[in-house]
C-alpha cells in the first residue's frame, strides 16, 4: 500500500468505526453484526501495527465505547472501565497465553485462568459505599459513563444494600442482560403495540437501561451478573478472580459462579471453551464467547494494562450465527389484534446447527430500512431466537429480477380493508371477525401468558379449529 493510500484507508476505518460505535453505544441500533465490526477493528489494528505513526489518541484503537449521551448526567469512573482484546480461535488464545508467560511473566509455568461466560449485554458499574448502592453508570468512553442509578435500582435481583461484612467502598462491575424468553416476550408485546422492536437481547437491554424515565425501565425484567471490581477498600485480602466472585455472592450480588471454570493451563481453557460453545444454545441467556482472566490478582497487577485493555484477560469470541441465503418469498401474517407482519421465506440455511427457512421482518419499516426485495441475497443471523433476522441485503448481488413488496390494501386472510395509523409502524386488518385474528386470539387465550390451559397446545387447537369444533373463545367451555 502506498503512503497516501494507507493513510486514506486508516482515516476511512477510523471514521467508519466511530460511526458504528455511535450507532451501537449511543443509539442502541447497530447497522452491522459484531463479526463485521470486529473485522473492521482488526484491519485498523493491523494497519497501525504496520505503520505505528498512524496511532494517536484520536484513533478508536485507543478508545473504549463512545462518549456518554448528553441526555444523561455523566459519572466519572474512579478506575477506568476498559475493553478486552479478542481471540477468534484456539491459536490466537495459545499465542496470548505464550506471550504473557514469556514476555511479561518470564516464566514457563502454566497459568491458572478463570473462564467466565461472556454475556452479551451492557457493561455497568455499581458503587457501594458502606454497603449501600449510591451510584451506577454505564461504561461510556471508559472514563465518563452515563448516570443510570435510578434505572439500575429497578433490577429486582440487585441488592440496594450488601450483606455484611462487606468493604467500606467497592465499585462492582457487571453485565446487564435479558433472558431470551423475556426478550422474546418484550419484542412480541412491542410488536402488538406497534412500538419499536429490538434486533437482539443486547440492544433490548441497552435500550431498556438507558431510559430517561426509570418507570419504563422498571417494566422490563432486566437481570445482571457481576464479574469485576474497580476500586475496593483493602480491609479484605482477595487473591484471585474466583475469590472476587465468591465474595460477591456472599455480599448478595448475582454472579454466574456455577458456570465459571478454574482452568489450569491453556489446554483446560480450550476444553472450557468447547464446553461453553456446545451449551450455548441451551442457556437461558445469550453468550457471545468466553472471557479468560489470569486468576491470580498478583499476576494481574504484574501484567498491567495497555491502552484500552488489560494484558491479563482476553475474550474468546464464538463464531457468529450468521449465514447467507436467498429470500424466496415474503408472506403476510395476521396477529390476534389484526396486526399484519411480513415474514421472509428463505432458501434453507444452517446457522449454528439449526436449519432455518423463515426470518422475521418485524414490520414494514424494517423492509424499507433494509430495502429488502423478493429474490435478494441476504445475511441472516440468529439473535437468540430460533427465528433469525435479516441483518443485511447484499445489494451488490442483485440481478435486476428482484421484486419489491408493497403495503397490503386488503387483509390476506379475510380481504377486509387494511389501515395503518400515522403513529404506528404496523398495518392492521379492520375486520374484528377476521378468522385469522380469531384463531390467534384463541391461541393467546389458552397460552401460558394468559389462561395457561393445560393440555391444550397449538397442535390440539389447530385440529379443533379445523374440525369446526371451536369458533370462538366461548366454545372452549
Ligand atoms: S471482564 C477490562 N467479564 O465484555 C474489561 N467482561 O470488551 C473487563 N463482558 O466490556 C471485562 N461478560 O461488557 C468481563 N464475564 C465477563 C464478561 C464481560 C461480558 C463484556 C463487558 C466488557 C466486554 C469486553
Amino acid at each position: 500500500m502506498g503512503a497516501v493510500s494507507y493513510r486514506r484507508r486508516h482515516a476511512e476505518l477510523c471514521k467508519e468505526i466511530k460511526r458504528h460505535n455511535h450507532l451501537y453505544y449511543v443509539l442502541d441500533s447497530p447497522e452491522v453484526s459484531d463479526a463485521e465490526y470486529d473485522q473492521l477493528f482488526r484491519e485498523l489494528l493491523s494497519l497501525e501495527a504496520e505503520f505505528p505513526e498512524l496511532v494517536s489518541s484520536a484513533s478508536p484503537s485507543q478508545q473504549v465505547g463512545a462518549q456518554p449521551a448528553a441526555k444523561f448526567a455523566s459519572v466519572e469512573h474512579a478506575v477506568p472501565m476498559l475493553s478486552l482484546k479478542n481471540a477468534r480461535n484456539a491459536d490466537e488464545f495459545l499465542e496470548f497465553d505464550k506471550s504473557i508467560r514469556e514476555n511479561f511473566l518470564a516464566s514457563n509455568a502454566e497459568l491458572e485462568y478463570a473462564c467466565e461466560m461472556k454475556l452479551d449485554g451492557v457493561a455497568v458499574e455499581l458503587v457501594y459505599e458502606n454497603g449501600i448502592l449510591t451510584k451506577s453508570s454505564t461504561r461510556g468512553d471508559g472514563y465518563l459513563g452515563e448516570d443510570i442509578t435510578e434505572n439500575i435500582k429497578t433490577i429486582s435481583e440487585l441488592p440496594h444494600k450488601l450483606i455484611h461484612p462487606c468493604p467500606r467502598i467497592v465499585d462492582v462491575r457487571g453485565e446487564v442482560y435479558f433472558n431470551l424468553i423475556d426478550f422474546q416476550k418484550l419484542n412480541r408485546s412491542q410488536e402488538e403495540l406497534g412500538g419499536k422492536t429490538f434486533a437482539n437481547p443486547r440492544n433490548a437491554a441497552a435500550g431498556s437501561l438507558r431510559q430517561l424515565d426509570s418507570k419504563a425501565t422498571a417494566s422490563r425484567p432486566l437481570r445482571i451478573f457481576c464479574y469485576g471490581v474497580g476500586r475496593i477498600s483493602t480491609e479484605l485480602e482477595i487473591s484471585s478472580q474466583i475469590e472476587v466472585l465468591r465474595h460477591f455472592k456472599d455480599w448478595g450480588l448475582p454472579v454466574n459462579l456455577d458456570e465459571t471454570v478454574c482452568a489450569r493451563g491453556a489446554n483446560e481453557v480450550l476444553e472450557a471453551y468447547d464446553n461453553f460453545l456446545n451449551r450455548r444454545d441451551s442457556l437461558p441467556f445469550e453468550i457471545d464467547g468466553m472471557v479468560v482472566k489470569v486468576n491470580q490478582i498478583a499476576l494481574q497487577s504484574e501484567l498491567g494494562t495497555v491502552s484500552r485493555s488489560p494484558r491479563w484477560a482476553i475474550a474468546m469470541k464464538f463464531p457468529p450465527k450468521q449465514g447467507e441465503t436467498c429470500v424466496e418469498a415474503i408472506s403476510l401474517q395476521v396477529g390476534r389484534t389484526g396486526a399484519i407482519t411480513p415474514v421472509a421465506h428463505l432458501k434453507p440455511v444452517v446457522l449454528s446447527g439449526v436449519t432455518v427457512s423463515r426470518a422475521s421482518l418485524h414490520n414494514w419499516d424494517e423492509i424499507e430500512r433494509l430495502d429488502l426485495r423478493v429474490g435478494d441475497r441476504v445475511i441472516v443471523e440468529r439473535a437468540g431466537d430460533v427465528i433469525p433476522d435479516v441483518v443485511k441485503v447484499l445489494t451488490e448481488k442483485r440481478s435486476g429480477q428482484e421484486s419489491r413488496v408493497s403495503l397490503p390494501i386488503r387483509c390476506p386472510e379475510c380481504h377486509a380493508s387494511v389501515q395503518k395509523a400515522e403513529n404506528e409502524v404496523v398495518p392492521r386488518c379492520t375486520n374484528t371477525h377476521c378468522p385469522a385474528q380469531t384463531i390467534e386470539r384463541i391461541k393467546h387465550f389458552v397460552s401460558r401468558d394468559a389462561m395457561d390451559i393445560d393440555g391444550l397446545g397449538e397442535k390440539q387447537l389447530d385440529q379443533l379449529i379445523q374440525l369446526g369444533k371451536i369458533v370462538d373463545i366461548a366454545d372452549l367451555y
